[in-house]
């Protein structure tokens, strides 16, 4: 079974079609991580990913906060722990109990968490290669995540 997948986008609307198609194959509970320099599209996937789940507010890089919610059919809970100070700020905002939530959970600089993180998620590397274009490689760990992976290497 195929763990990976990987795309080259040559513009934003490249990567919101990628986005699109993993955003179909999603089931909740469902958790991905997001890794990627700073401008390489972490944001722009997840909020593709968000409106096709349903939600067409304002999805931002919750960058003060840590972490907001978005009420679709689905719950949706995006993270983005780049300004994380501490391990102990991850207790306060009770990271472990929104991942055991049954939800859609993006994570923008997971790194920062990896201990705390579950053996099943989506992991989705982006990596700049020019102005426009990006690298996209997507990983599955467990069994939930990894049988999406296959199914999308199907799709595309
Ligand atoms: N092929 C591409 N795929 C995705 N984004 C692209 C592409 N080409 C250009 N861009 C631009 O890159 C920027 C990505 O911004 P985005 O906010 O999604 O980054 P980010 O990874 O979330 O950054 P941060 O770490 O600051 O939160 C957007 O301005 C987008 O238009
Ligand atoms: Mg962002």
């Amino acid at each position: 079974m195929d763990k990976n997948y990987s795309t080259t986008t040559n513009s934003p609307a490249e990567t919101i079609d990628f986005a699109k198609k993993l955003a179909e194959l999603i089931k909740v509970p469902a958790l991905i991580l997001l890794k990627g320099d700073l401008g390489t599209g972490k944001t722009l996937i997840t909020k593709a990913v968000v409106s096709e789940l349903g939600y067409h507010g304002d999805v931002t890089s919750p960058t003060f906060n840590l972490v907001q919610e978005y009420q679709a059919d689905l719950e949706i809970i995006h993270m983005d722990l780049y300004r994380l100070d501490s391990s102990e700020e991850l207790v306060e905002i009770g990271f472990e109990d929104y991942l055991n939530r049954e939800a859609v959970v993006f994570i923008e600089w997971p790194e920062l968490a990896l201990s705390l993180i579950p053996a099943d998620f989506i992991f989705i590397d982006i990596e700049k290669i020019s102005d426009n274009q990006r690298k996209i490689t997507v990983r599955g760990e467990g069994n939930h995540s990894s049988l999406l992976i296959e199914r999308l290497n199907q799709e595309c």
